[in-house]
């Protein structure tokens, strides 16, 4: 369901449920769970990319399961599960990169959001199709889209319930590049395994600066960045980087 493959610091996890386009299940969000679980916990990793097998990224939530869902509470227990499979994607120490490759629908739109980076191949169709079942985006969508994107544009998006082109995604701010259907992985791959060059203690640090200071006062970011910066000024990685630096000048 989780397919888990490793280059050189970079692990790539691809949702593979090609036959129902990467509907979201309660067995796959637990598999990714474990998955990033192991990732953050992993010396050897330094980027994940999350990605889908086939032509679509994810097309959301898997309808079949609303079907047996008994009452409110179970309904609750399910957009819950989806909450905290995200949100441990953005509390992730490490960068998560997303690859949309196709359809990024519902429940896959709210996993991509999740990521740090989107970057889509040129035919991926993007939305939150949840208002046509007589829902909204349940697993984090709506909140964090009008934060990427602004209210406005994130109520368009949801109200709509329509799937936008790539391209308007990217003018949106929603993705951040746009890719040649056909190079995506090979593009992503190019940029993670450049990200994961650098130091793994400034990358969980700028990651944890940015998606912390975004939700502070900016004062007490800033604060939090001065402590930051500090001990990351000491640190052997940066001295030794600082050094080789000064020494090919002299
Ligand atoms: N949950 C469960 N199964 C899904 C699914 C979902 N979210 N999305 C697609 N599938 C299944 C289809 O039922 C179909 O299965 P079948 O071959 O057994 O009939 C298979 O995936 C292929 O989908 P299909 O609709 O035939 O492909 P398409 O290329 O014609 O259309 C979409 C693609 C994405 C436009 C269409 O599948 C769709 O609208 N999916 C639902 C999207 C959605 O509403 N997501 C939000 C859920 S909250």
């Amino acid at each position: 369901m989780i397919e888990a493959s490793q280059k050189d610091h970079v692990l790539f996890l691809t949702i593979n449920r090609p036959e129902v386009l990467n509907a979201l299940n309660k067995e796959v969000m637990h598999r990714l769970q474990e998955s990033l679980i192991q990732a953050e916990s992993d010396e050897s990793v330094k980027v994940i990319v999350i990605t889908g097998k086939g032509k679509a990224f994810v097309a959301g939530a898997d309808i079949n399961e609303f079907l047996s869902l008994k009452d409110a509470e179970e309904g609750r227990e399910y957009s819950l599960l989806g909450q905290n499979v995200f949100s441990s994607i953005s509390k992730l120490a490490k960068p998560v990169i997303c690859a949309i490759n196709g359809y990024a629908l519902g429940g896959g739109l709210e996993l991509a959001l999740a990521c740090d980076i989107r970057i889509a191949s040129e035919n991926a169709k993007l939305g939150l199709p949840e208002i046509k079942l007589g829902l909204f985006p349940g697993y984090g969508g709506a909140q964090r889209l009008p934060r990427l994107v602004g209210k406005g544009m994130g109520l368009y998006m949801m109200l709509s319930g329509e799937m936008f082109s790539a391209q308007e995604a990217e003018k949106w701010g929603l993705i951040e590049q746009i890719v040649p259907q056909g190079e995506l992985l090979d593009f992503v791959n190019d940029f993670a395994q450049k990200i994961s060059k650098f130091p793994l203690g400034a990358l969980t640090a700028l990651k944890s600066s940015v998606n912390n200071g975004l939700e502070m006062h900016i004062d007490d970011a800033l604060h939090a960045d001065a402590k930051r910066i500090g001990e990351l000024m000491v640190s052997d990685e940066a001295q030794e980087r600082a050094l080789q630096f000064v020494s090919k000048r002299t």
